[in-house]
């Protein structure tokens, strides 16, 4: 236990309180959940307050007898905000991730953060249902080397002998809303070849709504990242892969975000599962860096409405010509929504592109542009 490390912060924060300094110290005190996500919740401690070091000391100057209060010290923070330390080295309160998650109280409605020292935690993750106001925050110095991850593929079997399906691949699972996280690396590390079958392996996937993805990145081969349902705003992170390696019915944005294409050859970025005009869903790509390899679609109609816009993105030469699949189905090609504004680069030319996707107008882009795409004046505050 490392509780000691996280004290002078948290009292530094108590006496804020009483002064009354920071007005959003009290909204943590009240018992009640909140509805938004915020910088603070991505943040070991407060802007302007003494950082607390990851690196944790083998600090054995306190530890005899002095438990009993730094536990009741520990019990007090929780009223504030509760830290969870993980450290694969021993030195945390888990030495793995689920761990940390298994500690937080069902039906949970405050904010637990979990930070994630450095080190490779092999291991599959899930935040269930039940566990909403959860943040996975690691040191930003160290995100590659702060990794998650695991290796299930679509073609494994499970205990009863069936066969997993892409689904169930997923090494990190987010199954609860108001999740966040910043500086942590989800990774399956499947490599799957163009063609073959079975290899779809998910690093990340989120069925809960409202969620932030700060600097993170997200590494796989077919069907990385599975952007399942709710809405989630992914900014300034590194999404890597080669085949539908973001696809789900998520309603998301990507802002400032980079997009790595490994293809060899063939490949798509995108693949949205609208299947109905009423769903509220889709993708829309902003100020996006897309490189890497192959010669891939922006994006494929995996549902029969899919909807996806690349607006303000730098595209390198890594895009088919026409730019994006009806998926062997041309009726799609009038139920699809796939747009294009503002790119630049060679990746963007739209000299060849199917005729049944738009260069969007000011005017059609705008709702797609901005926050507002994923309702963010109601729950986000960054
Ligand atoms: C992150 O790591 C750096 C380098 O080891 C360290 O100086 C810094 O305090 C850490 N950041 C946090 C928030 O602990
Ligand atoms: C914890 O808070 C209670 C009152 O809420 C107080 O009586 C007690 O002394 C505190 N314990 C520590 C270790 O600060
Ligand atoms: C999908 O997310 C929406 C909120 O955007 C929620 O109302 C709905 O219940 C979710 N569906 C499933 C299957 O989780
Ligand atoms: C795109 O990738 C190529 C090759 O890796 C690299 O040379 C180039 O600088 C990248 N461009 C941008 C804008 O990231």
């Amino acid at each position: 236990m490392k509780v000691e490390a996280f004290i002078p912060a948290v009292l530094l924060l108590c006496f804020g309180v009483m002064l009354g300094l920071k007005s959003s110290c009290a909204l943590q005190m009240g018992k009640e959940s909140r509805s938004y996500i915020s910088w603070e919740d991505l943040r070991v401690v407060e802007d302007g307050r003494p950082e607390r070091s990851f690196s944790v000391k083998e600090d054995k100057s306190n530890s005899v007898n002095t438990n009993a209060n730094v536990n009741a010290n520990a019990k007090n923070a929780t009223s504030l905000e509760r830290f969870i330390v993980v450290d694969k080295n021993g030195r945390g309160d888990s030495v793995t991730v689920q761990g940390a998650v298994d500690m937080v109280p069902r039906s949970n409605s405050q904010r637990v953060k979990i930070f994630i020292l450095p080190g490779i935690y092999r291991e599959k993750v899930t935040v269930p249902r039940s566990k909403p106001y959860i943040s996975f925050i690691g040191n930003e110095s160290y995100v590659e080397e702060t990794v998650i991850s695991w290796s299930d593929k679509a073609s494994d079997l499970d205990s009863d002998g069936k066969e997993l399906g892409t689904c169930r691949t997923a090494s990190v699972s987010i199954e609860s809303d108001f999740f966040c996280a910043t500086a942590i690396t989800f990774e399956n590390t499947v490599v799957a070849e163009a063609g073959e079958k079975g290899k779809q392996g998910v690093a990340l996937k989120v069925t809960g709504d409202k969620a932030v993805f700060y600097k993170v990145r997200v590494l796989g081969s077919q069907d990385t990242l599975f952007d399942d349902n709710g809405s989630h705003y992914f900014y300034q992170s590194y999404i890597q892969g080669d085949v539908d390696f973001i696809f789900g019915n998520g309603k998301s944005l990507y802002q400032d975000c980079h997009i790595h294409s490994t293809a060899k050859r063939y490949g798509a970025i995108a693949a949205h599962h609208r299947d109905s005009p009423t769903e509220d869903t889709g993708f829309s790509f902003v100020n996006c860096d897309i490189n890497g390899t192959g010669k891939v679609y922006l994006g494929r109609a995996w549902g029969k409405y899919s909807r996806t816009v690349y607006s303000n993105c730098f595209i390198a030469d890594i895009i088919t010509r026409v730019g994006w699949s009806d998926w062997q189905d041309p009726e799609r090609q009038r139920t699809a929504m796939f747009g294009e504004y503002n790119c630049r680069g060679r990746g963007a030319e739209r000299g060849g592109r199917a005729p049944w996707t738009k260069t969007l107008t000011r005017n059609e882009v705008k709702p797609f542009l901005s926050r507002e795409f994923i309702y963010g004046d109601q729950w986000l505050r960054l």
